[in-house]
């Protein structure tokens, strides 16, 4: 079954406390992106690699990945102003015979091969899939000022990661309603279900957090330079 990786990389390091591209940001001497996309190598899944990226920002991905993987030309799309939009633009480009469409964060470094599989075998089976963990934390609904409104039942509670794994008609069709009714959502499984898909819950590991804060930039550099396992 023909399988392709989608990697949304066209955010900004702001919130991280980057200049320039977050995908770029180095960890232990390398890309943030090249540590993402090593944990596909070992499925095949990096030379038909879409990346999406600012247009503005080209030659700095070029380089960083001529560098991380000579030979092997990545494909670098440009992504749109939101997050939905980046990974439109990459289902757009995907190639004709693909089946099967694995929908990666570049700020997920640290996702373990053995999720991103369980994901392609469910995404197989039911259409949609999404890499998630049940919440540890109980997690709470606020107002505008910060005053509690809800506790909703942790017991059914996940905390969603990536990849996002679909067959590529149902992702294509979820995009297209989701464009239609100008819906925009923050992820791509919450898509399918809007318009009634399943989409099945894959567990994944505490270590495939998304790199936002300072902070996580700094246990980041722990981890992949080997200090922490
Ligand atoms: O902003 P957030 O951390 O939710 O972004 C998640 C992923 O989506 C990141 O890998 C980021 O590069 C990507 N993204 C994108 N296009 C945008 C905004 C975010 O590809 N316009």
């Amino acid at each position: 079954v023909k399988t392709q990786l989608l990697i949304p990389a066209a955010g900004l390091g702001v919130r991280l406390g980057a200049e320039g591209p977050k995908a770029l940001v180095p960890l232990a001497g390398k890309p943030m992106l090249a540590h993402t996309l090593e944990r596909f190598r070992p499925l095949g899944l990096i030379p038909a690699a879409i990346v999406l990226i600012a247009p503005e920002h080209r030659a700095l991905f070029e380089t960083a990945l001529d560098a991380a993987f000579p030979g092997m030309a990545l494909r670098l799309v440009p992504g749109g102003a939101e997050r939905q939009e980046s990974v439109a633009n990459g289902l757009a480009a995907l190639d004709a015979d693909t089946e099967i469409v694995v929908i990666h964060d570049a700020a997920r470094p640290f996702v373990a091969t053995a999720s991103i599989q369980a994901s392609i075998e469910a995404a197989a089976e039911f259409g949609a899939a999404t890499v998630a963990i049940p919440s540890v934390d109980t997690i709470l609904e606020g107002d505008a000022d910060a005053f509690l409104t809800a506790t909703p039942d942790r017991t059914r509670l996940w905390a969603c990661q990536t990849p996002q794994t679909f067959r590529t008609e149902v992702i294509r069709e979820a995009h297209r309603r989701a464009r239609a009714d100008g819906f925009l959502g923050t992820d791509d499984a919450s898509l399918v279900r809007r318009i009634g898909g399943p989409v099945k819950l894959v567990h994944g590991t505490r270590l495939n957090m998304k790199l936002t804060t300072p902070d996580d930039r700094r246990l980041a550099e722990l981890i992949a330079g080997g200090q922490f396992v």
